[in-house]
């Protein structure tokens, strides 16, 4: 027993000194689990930085188009991403065998909502299941999925330690929260400060040091429940901003001011103001899903997240405010909704993205086609969209400018033609102020 207990130590001892030297040496094999718009970005900086990186998919089809070297996310260019899988350094496979070779593994797998409003974690539950199958002596782990206060410790942790190995000594296990702004031309993966915390000091600094390999900033905390906290204070914030602006704009409407130029000239004080502006609702993978993480895990400890089911309740309201304005914009030309051609300028969640994930341009279509309406759509980032049980193909945007009876501008992309759009449209509703410094009669603003 003596010679067990002397021995224990020294290894445990070489497996973080081991990691540490494998890390700083770039000799390190990178896992990312999940090659979507947080995962290949992901991906790519670590090969970038010099690593050899495996990136797991459970959809074949994304692996194979991740190996013939073409990136289908919009903001890492063939041209980086080309090279990179060419001279092996990037590879992608749906065999999970593999995580028994890495040194690291970054979990980017999906984290939505169920109907019901309470976190979907099977996504999460299938990437440790597979990761626990092959944790090693040596492993770092580390979850970047958003998700709720408490998920890497009660959920992720007991998974992997259930062979018998001690996180923190055998094996590391961190929280980092992903920050990625897809479609932001300034801050990407590699410049947006990285937050990172782990169940114990050593996983932290295991976390800290691969990140610091790849990514400009790293930002160290002391616990995954801080880590994953300080993902969703960001965006509950965000959100509850939006709703705050979006009921101004309700009243503004009502009040008829312009919320648009009380924001911009409040967003003149140098100090304790920070704009946040109006629209049709708020989309995407994390603003909309993110705080109801919150609010479910709140619930938990007796304590409901007041604020957030309010402007929860608010934003998902938009859509709705959106078509009652369409409807005025209509019934002021002498129109009624039923029967009247809508064109649609943007189907993405924000400006010069692919992603229609929650949009609220496409319940804005479907409100208005249950109306009645002849709805069309453009978008030069989405070539077709779901809407209830069919698909609408994108149509050229200015013929379609031109044929209907009120044109919606529901994304601002900044590639789109809004002189020609005003010049030919009959009527917009602009629920974006993309036609900011343009006068027209035709113009019926948020
Ligand atoms: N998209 C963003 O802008 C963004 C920003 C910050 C944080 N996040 C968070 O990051 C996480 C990932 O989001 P995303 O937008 O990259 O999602 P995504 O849907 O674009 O990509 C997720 C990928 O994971 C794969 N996957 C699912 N289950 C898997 C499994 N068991 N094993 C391997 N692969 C699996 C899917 O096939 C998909 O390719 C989410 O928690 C999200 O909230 C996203």
């Amino acid at each position: 027993m003596s010679s067990e207990i002397l021995q224990r130590p020294i290894e445990r001892v070489s497996a973080v000194d081991k990691l540490r030297d494998r890390i700083s040496t770039k000799k390190a094999r990178v896992g990312v689990l999940g090659l979507g718009y947080v995962g290949l970005p992901l991906a790519v900086e670590f090969a970038r930085a010099g690593f050899e990186v495996v990136g797991f998919d459970v959809q074949q089809s994304k692996v194979d188009e991740f190996n013939s070297g073409h990136s289908y996310i919009k903001d890492v260019k063939d041209d980086v991403f080309s090279p990179l899988v060419k001279s092996g350094k990037l590879r992608a496979t749906s065999d999970f065998s593999v995580i028994r070779e890495l040194d690291t593994i970054d979990i980017c797998v999906p984290t939505p909502l169920r109907k019901t409003k309470d976190p979907d974690m099977s996504f999460v539950v299938a990437a440790t299941d597979a990761i626990a199958e092959h944790v090693h002596p040596g492993l770092l782990v580390m979850l970047e999925s958003t998700t709720y206060p408490g998920t890497t410790d009660e959920l992720v942790l007991p998974k992997l330690a259930a062979g018998g190995l001690t996180v923190g000594e055998d094996f590391f296990l961190c929280f980092s929260p992903e920050r990625v702004d897809p479609g932001n031309p300034k801050y990407q993966t590699s410049n947006i400060p990285k937050v990172v915390g782990g169940i114990t000091p050593a996983c932290t600094e295991m976390g800290a040091l691969f990140y610091k390999q790849a990514l400009e900033t790293v930002v160290p905390v002391s616990s995954t429940r801080v880590a994953e906290m300080v993902k969703l204070l960001e965006n509950t914030f965000r959100m509850i901003n939006i709703g705050l602006v979006n009921e101004m704009a309700l009243m503004c409407d009502r009040m008829k001011i312009d919320v648009w130029e009380v924001i911009d000239a409040a967003a003149t004080k140098p100090f304790g103001f920070m704009p946040f502006y109006p629209g049709p609702g708020l989309g995407g993978h994390c603003i909309p899903i993110d705080p109801f993480y919150l609010s479910w895990k709140s619930k938990e400890t007796g304590m409901e997240a007041r604020f957030i089911e309010l402007a929860g309740y608010i934003n998902s309201r938009m859509p709705e405010f959106v078509v009652e304005k369409i409807q005025h914009a209509l019934n002021d030309a002498t129109k009624p909704v039923r029967g009247s051609r809508i064109h649609v300028i943007g189907a993405a969640y924000k400006r010069d993205i692919d992603d229609v994930r929650e949009s609220p341009a496409l319940d804005i279509i479907v409100l208005v086609q249950r109306m009645g309406a002849v709805v069309t759509f453009s978008d030069p980032y989405v070539p077709r969209i779901r809407v209830e049980d069919n698909y609408l193909e994108a149509q050229d945007l200015l013929p379609s400018v031109e044929a209907a009876d009120c044109v919606v501008i529901a994304t601002d992309h900044t590639g789109v033609d809004y002189r020609a759009v005003i010049d030919r449209a009959k009527l917009i509703v602009d629920t974006r102020h993309a036609l900011k410094g343009f006068r027209s009669e035709k113009i019926v603003k948020l």
